[in-house]
């Protein structure tokens, strides 16, 4: 699939977040190594510390459904500031994902695509995940 497919399946799923706090809406789109696609949203909550960001609400969706193994994920927001995954859903990722995995994220220049392993270096692992 495209990385301009997969974000724009991202973008479709931000109309789903519930961002009433921050009011910055993201939609993730988690594309599994069968095909199928899973979306997500951020999930925001009155007490601020149980929100939950849209690539996390995508894998865990993703993992609940018996997929473990990814190929590529996108991620749009509703704001200016382009949603590079934060540090808790790149440690996620990375449970299930390797370094090569590709992170597409849209910008106001258009889809920019990195990967797993440029944005967590050294990553941290028991053994029992990916690696
Ligand atoms: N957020 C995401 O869902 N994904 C990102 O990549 C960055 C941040 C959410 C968390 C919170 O609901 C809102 O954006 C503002 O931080």
């Amino acid at each position: 699939m495209e990385p301009a497919e997969l974000a724009a399946l991202a973008r479709a799923a931000l109309d789903r977040a519930h961002a009433p706090y921050s009011g910055y809406r993201v939609g993730a789109a988690l594309l599994c190594a069968d095909g199928t696609v899973f979306a997500g949203c951020n999930v925001e909550n009155a007490s601020y510390g149980l929100s939950n960001c849209a690539e996390r609400t995508a894998l865990f969706a993703a993992v609940a459904s018996g997929r473990t193994a990814f190929a590529a994920i996108a991620v749009a927001a509703s704001g200016e500031e382009p949603p590079y995954p934060c540090g808790a859903c790149r440690q996620v990722l990375a449970e299930f994902c390797g370094p090569e995995m590709p992170v597409h994220v849209e910008t106001s220049r258009g889809v920019e695509t990195t990967s797993l392993g440029a944005l967590l270096p050294c990553r941290f692992g028991c053994g029992g995940g990916h690696g």
